[in-house]
């Protein structure tokens, strides 16, 4: 979702915000906007584009100023165009705000304002905040009082930074972060700690409703009422180095070949920790998961090793459902949240259920500081560094390693994953090893229209990571089907354009597997075998090696990865940051 940066300092301020908002790119990337205040005066330049674009064209760095706003987009109301790019003022220049969020009720507050006078300039629901501060800091000329009473009026989301033009910035936030980063000569306030990790590890997270005031020398914090608040300051402890590319041509597949060391790291927990975790699944009766997306395919795998290897049932439910599914939830449930960001709106909104139905709640996050962290009962952390290309690569196999690696834990080391994952790490290792001839096949496949990706058991939920992959990088339709469900519909689509990959390892899966890749080759489709055994059945082979059966999802899911990214060179699209997507999904 969108990114927002506020600074304020003694350097001059637009290469630092130009910086900051590189780094959050990830977030949300349509269009960017800076505000600096300079001699009492706020200035503005926004576009379309990547940052390093609209900084190219507008000039950004150059802007002066010790005192400024900064802001990537990702639209939810109004095109992308540079009038809805932030930052956005009222109807004079005296305040420029940058908003993440939505303002659900944007169009009785618009009308309002309109009817006051106010005239606006955008089609974004942002706007509204900008004209809410203006008309009550006109009654009172405090930037405190108008953020209290802008709040007041806001339904939805929000965290916003406004630049007030006497050299003030203040902000507030509502279930979208917005953290304060602490430097010697002046302050941060950002939407991400990357927004401000070279110049400080210290973080202060504001709770919800917060208020922040702050200047050069002091900062302000207050309850939605007004009244003094004190948070504390927290050390965070992610090294930048970790957001460079290093040898790697993007992010993405610099990320593919972190997971041999992901994997460890994600299954090396602190003892305490995993055992109160366990502890609080073995003493509920009901188990669910949850999960958007990537993170939702780790809730399904997570359910089906935890009935295969502790007998314990659980239910795995995608967020965006959660909330049509809770008729059995009650104080005697934990649901298992688990999210790369530990900010996603539908993670979040499914937890706050659960929590008002009185279920415990645990998650799985890569972010400790994260909101979904910090409102679970316990939490454990898949410590992968930052993941930068919006696919999420490394969390899914760190997420699984320490799903498995909890398992384990619940049935006395039956799965035996501390020597699975050294198993595991040389198997990914020769995977790795084989990417050309992965590229290879993207070449034969690139200008494929239709995938479709079939898996049974445990290879299902890979077979869904698999398709979601390669829609979100390489934009070609791919669907993961359940391989016994082919005769009951989806082989009607199939025919001699169709690209078919079957996920299919030498286990209680593969004869059957077989029997259905010969039902397609009838049908004169290409089918793409992923094994540790070839067939004849396949036109074409990815090897994988061969490790015990339970642990193959973690591997299994490397070659689609490597695919998806080489379809996206093929498709001249940019793998880090797919068209339409955001990294954080923070709106619901
Ligand atoms: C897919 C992808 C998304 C995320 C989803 C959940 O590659 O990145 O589907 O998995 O938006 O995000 P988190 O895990 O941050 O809750």
């Amino acid at each position: 979702m969108c990114s927002i940066i506020g600074c304020i300092g003694r350097l001059n301020v637009a290469p630092v915000l130009v910086e900051s908002l590189k780094r959050m790119e990830y977030r949300g990337y349509d269009s960017v906007g800076i505000a600096t205040i300079d001699n009492g005066r706020i200035s503005t330049r926004k576009g379309v584009g990547r940052v390093a674009d609209v900084d190219k064209s507008l000039n950004l760095i150059m802007m002066p100023g010790q005192i400024g706003i900064g802001h990537t987009r990702w639209a939810t109301h109004g095109g992308v165009t540079d009038k809805n790019a932030h930052p956005h003022y009222g109807c004079r220049a005296e305040i420029a705000v940058v908003h993440n969020g939505i303002v659900e009720n944007y169009k009785e507050l618009k009308e309002e304002l309109v009817h006051l006078g106010h005239e606006f300039k955008s089609d974004t629901d942002s706007e509204v905040i900008a004209h809410l501060l203006e008309q009550y800091y006109a009654e009172q000329k405090d930037g405190t009082q108008a953020i209290i009473k802008t709040c007041k009026r806001l339904k939805g989301t929000y965290a916003f930074v406004a630049a007030f033009e006497d050299g003030t910035l203040g902000g507030s936030r509502y279930d979208e972060p917005l953290i304060i980063g602490p430097v010697e000569d002046g302050y941060f306030i950002s939407s991400d700690i990357l927004g401000f990790l070279p110049y400080t590890d210290k973080a202060i997270f504001l709770d919800n409703k917060d208020i922040v005031v702050v200047d050069r020398h002091r900062l302000k914090l207050y309850d939605s009422d007004g009244n003094p608040v004190n948070r504390p300051v927290t050390q965070v402890a992610w090294e930048l180095a970790a957001i460079d590319k290093g040898k790697f041509t993007h992010h993405t597949l610099k990320e593919i070949h972190e997971q041999p060391h992901t994997i460890m790291i994600a299954a090396t927990q602190n003892r305490e920790k995993i055992n109160d975790f366990c502890r609080i699944l073995l003493d509920s009766k009901t188990i669910y998961f949850t999960g958007s997306g990537t993170s939702y395919h780790s809730a399904l795998v997570a359910k089906h090793i935890l009935a295969r290897f502790a007998k314990i049932r659980a239910e795995s439910i995608m967020s965006s459902e959660f909330q049509y599914a809770l008729d059995s939830l009650d104080s005697s449930s934990v649901l298992v949240a688990i999210s790369q960001s530990g900010e996603t709106a539908d993670v979040l909104q499914s937890v706050k259920t659960a929590k008002q139905m009185g279920a415990k709640i645990l998650s799985i996050v890569n972010i400790p500081t994260s909101s979904l962290a910090r409102i679970s009962d316990s939490f454990l952390s898949i410590d992968c560094g930052p993941e930068v290309g919006v696919a999420a690569t490394k969390s899914f196999t760190g997420q699984l390693s320490l799903l498995y690696s909890v398992v384990d834990r619940l049935c006395n080391g039956r799965v035996d994953y501390e020597a699975g994952k050294l198993e595991l790490v040389d198997a990914i290792n020769d995977v790795l090893a084989s990417e050309t001839e992965i590229e290879k096949v993207a070449d034969r496949i690139r200008d494929a229209k239709d995938i479709y990706i079939m898996g049974r058991s445990i290879h299902y939920p890979i077979a869904l990571e698999g398709a979601l992959k390669i829609k979100e990088l390489a934009y070609i339709h791919a669907e993961g089907i359940a391989a016994g469900e082919l005769k009951h519909g989806p082989l009607a689509l199939i025919d001699k354009n169709s690209i078919v990959v079957i996920i299919n390892p030498r286990d209680g899966t593969f004869d059957d597997n077989i029997a259905s890749a010969h039902e397609i080759k009838a049908r004169g489709a290409t089918i793409i075998g992923v094994s540790d055994e070839p067939n004849d059945v396949y036109d074409i082979f990815v090897r994988i090696p061969s490790v015990r059966d339970a642990l193959y999802p973690l591997l299994e899911v490397v070659p689609f990865q490597i695919l998806a990214y080489y379809l996206a060179l093929r498709k001249s699209v940019d793998p880090d940051y797919p068209r339409n997507l955001a990294k954080s999904v923070t709106v619901k």
